[in-house]
């Protein structure tokens, strides 16, 4: 029998794992994120399943390997909350699920942008309290208009796919393109020049931290829409609300925040937020700003991907195959 402890759990998770879970294992479901001080509740598991918000630093691992955990079998692509060495010096094996569904991700993109255009939040609001009026919600057609991707990757592509369906005239940004891209690849200085909306599809690196700050926001165009689905470092956010508040933005469709980690995923409606979420606070109050909490992946389909591909990541180890998922320290 394999023992899992699963960490971090929502509702959600728990369907598709318990779903795909096999008679030879065991997955005891924890509400709380693994962080070094609870980590004593790994004794006895032989793997971990962790998300994006679980502390694997140093100490946890150190701790989770004196219980005898030998696997971590992430349930996210991204790994930056992992000490990879530190798991390759202590012998436990690190495994991701490199892909779900890009078109999770670009359709919720592509919801943003529409619900940013055409006021759907304000007309939501407006027609539960019986207020029928119109004043206010003019929006503008997207037929026409020029799109500005950063990113072409599995991402981006659907989403240049979903932008020319509207109409729209698309221009990208990589600074590793593709040759076969039916799109006119710019410089990214062209790109904030010429793109009525803006939508982002890159990985956060250190190169692209605050891509989107003072300078570049200088070089768009007055109005634009901006698009973040992808993460929240490539925007400052203190450069976002002052382009918002001159108007030089005009909409933000926002699905991950600089400061997320700790507020989203999780109820904070009975909570005061403090000063380290002033910014926040601000932009979701603005009238043009629509935020969602890190949300674009989570549909039926991804879930049930994620649950298959982190259980077969355990599998393989636990069958002694090659683990094909594994990430590796360089
Ligand atoms: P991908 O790896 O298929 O594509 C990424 C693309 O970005 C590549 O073409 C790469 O060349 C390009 N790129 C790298 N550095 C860049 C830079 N500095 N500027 C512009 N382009 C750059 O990745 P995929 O699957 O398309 O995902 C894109 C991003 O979407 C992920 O890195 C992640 O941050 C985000 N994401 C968000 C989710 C959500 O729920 N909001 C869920 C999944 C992914």
């Amino acid at each position: 029998m394999t023992k899992i402890a699963f960490f971090d759990t929502k509702e959600y998770d728990k369907k598709w794992f318990d779903k795909y879970v096999s008679d030879d294992e065991e997955i005891t479901y924890f509400e709380s994120r693994l962080k070094t001080r609870n980590a004593q509740v790994c004794q006895g598991f032989d793997v971990v399943i962790a998300f994006v918000n679980d502390e694997l630093n140093a100490d946890t691992i150190d701790a989770i390997a004196d219980m005898g955990v030998k696997m971590i079998a992430l349930r996210s692509a991204g790994f930056n909350n992992v000490d990879i060495k530190e798991a390759t010096k202590k012998n436990i094996i690190v495994a991701r699920v490199p892909a779900y569904s890009p078109y999770a991700v670009a359709e919720h993109a592509t919801a943003l942008l529409l619900a940013s255009v055409r006021k759907l939040h304000h007309s939501y609001v407006r027609t539960r309290e019986f207020n029928f009026s119109l004043n206010g919600l003019v929006g503008f057609d997207l037929h026409g208009k020029t799109m500005g991707i950063v990113g072409t990757g599995k991402i981006g592509c659907i989403f240049i796919d979903i932008c020319k369906g509207f109409g729209m005239k698309v221009i990208a940004y990589d600074p590793y393109p593709k040759a076969d891209l039916d799109c006119e690849y710019v410089s990214f200085e062209e790109l904030c020049k010429s793109s009525d909306m803006i939508s982002f599809h890159c990985p956060l690196t250190k190169e692209n931290k605050h891509m989107v700050n003072d300078e570049s926001i200088k070089n768009m165009k007055d109005g634009v829409v901006l698009i973040n689905t992808s993460r929240g470092a490539l925007v400052k956010s203190s450069a976002l609300l002052k382009g918002l508040r001159s108007k030089k933005i005009g909409a933000a469709g926002l699905d991950v925040y600089e400061e997320e980690a700790g507020l989203f995923f999780e109820d904070k409606s009975n909570a005061i937020l403090d000063h380290e979420n002033e910014i926040l606070t601000l932009l979701i109050a603005m009238p043009n700003v629509i935020v969602t909490s890190h949300q674009a992946f989570l549909t039926e389909e991804a879930l049930q991907k994620i649950a298959d591909t982190t259980l077969n990541n355990i599998r393989d180890f636990v069958n002694g195959r090659e683990v094909v998922n594994r990430v590796q320290h360089d």
